[in-house]
This record gives structure tokens, sequence and C-alpha cells, in this order.
């Protein structure tokens, strides 16, 4: 498995390798959505990583799908970001912010009794909205979304500068670029849907209209990090929290020329549907491969042979790995040593403390076990 193992360029950014850590949120941030020492040793362990893509961060105060998420939009999440940089930089990784609006996915609960925000106040599908929160006892449970409101053109205006705030603070907590969440059903891809955006303004209607908030999100943080250091996440079939499309393939075609045009670092390409076991790798391919011309990262569903394959086919230009990742916090070194893996316990991905969180093994500690 040498190809995926070989160095990559994004942009001015060498990376040593082309497994990515995707982004998997995790819920153990501390109060206010505060990175933690616990945090940055997490992320340290796995810096091995071509690129680490961290977890899903609010924002806003008003984006929340998970509790105890983390946020980047206060000075003291900045302070516990450069906890995590520092950490990742002082083994030689790499770390990319993955800048997260929730919308309409969220709750009354999550949200000090305010109403959610959505691009149109569409809320006959809630029921699909997937929101988690802890229970007094720690543990994690889905509950119930609330209905949503359509945003005025003023407060769209004012998240797209929480995206530009976001970005600032990315670059003050010392993380080496961001990525642009709008895959997974999420504020962008809320734009992008004409199934949850029935908007008839500029941010409505045409393919243009419902790219407008993803480009002037792109634009505004363009004002921080140069094109190169900013990715793109999308998951254009995906059904996770409803975001529908009756045509997906026009509109991601617009979406990934526009991201063409923009000399955007890399385009990640979620494959969400693969999780249910129904994978659409090979559309995504076909899509982003045919419009979009920069790097381009695969994840869904992966296996380190699947990965290779795909690099070395030429198909992809690095993988992002999750569940591998929660569980092999050595996933590059046991790739080279094809293997064997840590299987991820599901029961631990969210809230909780150091359980299935900092303390899966690493290969090297195994033998020394076994010796
Ligand atoms: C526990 C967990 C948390 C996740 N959190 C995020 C997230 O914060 N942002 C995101 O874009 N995707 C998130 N995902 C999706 C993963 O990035 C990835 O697409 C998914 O796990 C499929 O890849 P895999 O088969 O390599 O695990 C999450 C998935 C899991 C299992």
């Amino acid at each position: 498995m040498k190809t995926i193992l070989q160095q990559l360029d994004i942009g001015d950014l060498s990376l040593n390798n082309r497994v990515a850590m995707a982004p998997v949120t995790r819920s153990r941030s501390g109060d206010d959505g505060v990175p933690t020492a616990t945090n940055a040793e997490y992320y340290k362990q796995r810096a091995s990583a071509g690129l680490i893509i961290s977890e899903a961060t609010n924002i806003s105060p008003m984006s929340a799908a998970f509790e105890l998420a983390p946020g980047l939009y206060n000075d003291s999440q900045v302070n516990g970001w450069k906890l995590v940089s520092e950490a990742v930089h002082s083994v030689g990784g790499r770390i990319f912010a993955q800048l997260w609006h929730s919308g309409r996915v969220s709750s009354y609960a999550l949200l000090e009794g305010k109403e959610p925000i959505s691009p149109s106040g569409m809320n006959e599908d809630i029921h699909a909205l997937q929101v988690y929160g802890a229970m007094r006892n720690g543990y994690y449970t889905r509950m119930a979304a609330s209905p949503s409101r359509a945003m005025s053109v003023e407060e769209i205006y004012g998240v797209i500068h929480e995206f530009r705030v976001g970005a600032r603070n990315a670059l003050r907590a010392g993380l080496d670029g961001v990525e642009i969440h709008a895959a997974n059903g999420y504020l962008p891809q809320q734009f992008l849907s004409p199934h949850v955006n029935r908007r008839t303004d500029q941010f409505g209607g045409s393919i243009e209209n419902r790219a407008r908030f993803l480009r002037l999100v792109l634009e505004a943080v363009m004002e921080t990090f140069p094109a190169c250091r900013i990715g793109v996440r999308i998951s254009p079939f995906a059904l996770y929290n409803n975001a529908l499309d009756p045509d997906p393939v026009t509109t991601y075609c617009h979406v990934t020329r526009l991201l063409n045009e923009y000399g955007i670092g890399y385009v990640h390409g979620a494959d969400t549907n693969a999780w249910g076991g129904a994978p659409d790798m090979d559309r995504i391919i076909q899509l982003i491969r045919t419009n979009y011309h920069g790097i381009f990262i695969a994840n869904g569903g992966l296996s380190p042979e699947q990965a290779h394959a795909l690099v070395d086919g030429g198909q992809a230009d690095m993988v992002a790995f999750g569940r591998q990742y929660i569980a092999n916090p050595d996933l590059v070194e046991r790739i080279a040593s094809n293997g064997p893996y840590n299987i991820p316990d599901a029961f631990t991905f969210y809230g909780g403390g150091a359980r299935g969180y900092t303390d899966y093994p690493r290969l090297d500690a195994e033998y020394q076990r076994v010796a």
C-alpha cells in the first residue's frame, strides 16, 4: 500500500501521506464549547495522518446539532484550539478546522429556548433531523428537532459573517486551514437543496441562487485564508438530515465547477449513504473529477485496501477515514504494516470521557504487551 503513504502537496502545504482523519464529532468539549487538554491529546495521538480535519466546530451559538461540540466564535474557544494546534504541530501533524452551522438541525433545548434558523422555515420533515444531547447521567441520546424559522436576508449575511469570523479565529488558534462543512444536511447544504430551500429571493430558486450562500461563505473565508488552505466538504447524494435534491447531478456540477473556479485546496466528497450500506462513491468520483481539477479527498465506508486502490488508480488524491481513526490513533502506521486494526466501539462515539476516546491502544504498545 505504497501510494496512499506517499507525500502530497495541497497548495503550499506539504502533507506526509494521503491518509486524512475525517471530521468526527465526539462531543467531549469543555464548557461553552472550549477544547480541553484531553481533546488536544486525542488529536495529537492521531497526528501521523497527512491531514486531520477537526470535528465539526460551531461558528455560532445558533449552531447546535450535537451538545458538547466545540465552537470557534469566542476567545476562550480560540485558546482551547491553540492547545490542539500546538499539540498536533509538536509532532509534525497538520490540522484544518471544520467550520459548521447546523441551521435547522437543532432544538430549542440546545439554543436556550430560541428557534433554530433555516433557509425557509420548512418543517414538514423535522422528524428526519438528527439532533443529539447528553443526558444527566452522561450518556448521549437522540432528541426531537424543534421547528425552525426562515432567515431574513440580513440574518443570512450575519451567518456569512460568522463564517468569516470563524476562519479568522481558526487562524488565530494556529490551525493550518479550514474546511467548510457543506455536507450532511447542514446549513450550506440546506441552501443548496430545493426541498429545504423554498425561498423566492436571491438565495432560492435557480441553482445560482441556491449556491449563493456557499459562494459568499467561501469568499468571506478567503479574506483570511488563501484558497489553497480552504477545503469544502460535500455529500451530493446524502439522505442524512433530508437535504434532498431531485436533480443532485445538476446542482453539484454547478457547485464543483464553482469550487474549481475558486481554486480551493481540496474538495472532500463524503459518501454519507455508505454508512447505511448504499455506497455512491462511483457517482461522487465521476461528478467531482469531471468538474473539479484540484485535490479530491474521498471518504465513506472505505477500507485501507479500497483507499489504496482509489489513490493508486488516480480516482482520488487522498482518502479520509472516520470510524477507523476513532479506533486507531496510529492508523498510518497500521496501514504501513497491513494492520491489524482496533474495532471502533460505537457506544463511546459521542460524549463521555477518556474511554473510547484517548485509550485505544497503539500497535507498538500492543506488540510490547504481547512480548
Ligand atoms: C461518530 C461520528 C461523528 C461524525 N462527525 C462528523 C462531523 O463532525 N463532520 C462531518 O462532516 N462528518 C461527520 N461524520 C461522518 C464522517 O466524517 C464519515 O463521513 C463517516 O464516518 C464515514 O466514513 P468512515 O466509513 O471512514 O467512518 C461522523 C461520523 C461518525 C461515525
